[in-house]
């Protein structure tokens, strides 16, 4: 199924977990994809997605929240490419701990990466993407943004504004033919979640109405659903994803 043939994508965090799903389901289905990472590892990403779509992907290595850099490193895509036509913006970290005893540099690290680094791709596209008259931008967020959570007053704060910058920003564009979604993850098992101690993935387990956690894969579909033509009515919207954690 070529849905995403002709079609140019940013995704950003795509060096594994769910970034790195997502950045492979727009290559399956037939469009180019720019895989984004503060790391090498985007590099491997796209050595792989070639390895099976030969040309279909490109590696940049940059860190979301320098927005010099993102600016540089955002026109390059567009003389590699030509034009772009899907944003992800999935590039996100944690710094956890109690709000009582969070520092001002683990708050800054979260809210500049996965806040602010959003907002600097997106300002990078918009002009062309005005200027082409169509568009996809879609941002992740997470069930922490929608519920909060203890022990994550940063991340929370981050997510939670992804959605603030979600819905106006679709307002702002609906004109031209934009669309502007989030997709609210609940607990996916990749290498950020990896780490959490046994006794909160069986608490968090035990609010799953599905009984399981979610893959990467969960989530991409989800993201191409968005980033289709059949989504092309759908703007300003949060799709949780997350095996009925959050019912609104
Ligand atoms: P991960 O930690 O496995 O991967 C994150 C990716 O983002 C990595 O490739 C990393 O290099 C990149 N990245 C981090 N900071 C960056 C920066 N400043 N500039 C450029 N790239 C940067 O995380 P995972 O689990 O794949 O999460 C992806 C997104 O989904 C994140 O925004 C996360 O907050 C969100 N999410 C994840 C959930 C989960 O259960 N895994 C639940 C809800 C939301």
């Amino acid at each position: 199924m070529n849905r995403f043939e002709n079609q140019i994508a940013i995704v950003t965090g795509a060096g594994r977990g769910i970034g790195e799903s997502i950045a492979k389901s727009f290559a399956t289905g037939g469009g180019k994809v720019a895989c984004v990472s503060r790391s090498d590892s985007a590099a491997k990403v796209a050595e792989a997605i070639n390895a099976s779509h030969p040309g279909a992907a490109r590696a940049y290595r940059v860190d979301v929240a320098d927005k010099k850099a993102v600016e540089e490193v955002s026109a390059q895509i567009f003389a590699d490419f030509g034009k772009v036509d899907i944003l992800v913006n999935n590039a996100g970290i944690t710094r956890d701990g109690l709000a009582m005893r969070m520092s001002e540099e683990d708050w800054d690290a979260v809210l500049d990466t996965n806040l602010k680094g959003a907002f600097n791709f997106i300002q990078a596209v918009m002009r062309p993407m005005i200027k082409q008259r169509s568009g996809r931008i879609i941002n992740i967020s997470s069930v922490a943004g929608l519920m909060g959570n203890a022990g994550q007053a940063n991340y929370a704060a981050s997510k939670a504004g992804l959605l603030g910058l979600t819905k106006t920003l679709a307002r702002e564009l609906a004109g031209r033919n934009i669309t502007v979604n989030a997709v609210a993850p609940g607990f996916i098992k990749t290498d950020m979640t990896d780490v959490l101690p046994e006794s909160i993935k069986t608490a968090v387990l035990g609010q799953i109405p599905m009984g399981r956690f979610g893959e990467p894969e969960d989530i991409a579909a989800a993201v191409t659903f968005l980033a289709s033509a059949d989504a092309k009515f759908v703007t300003g919207q949060t799709l949780t994803v997350d095996g009925g954690m959050v019912m609104a």
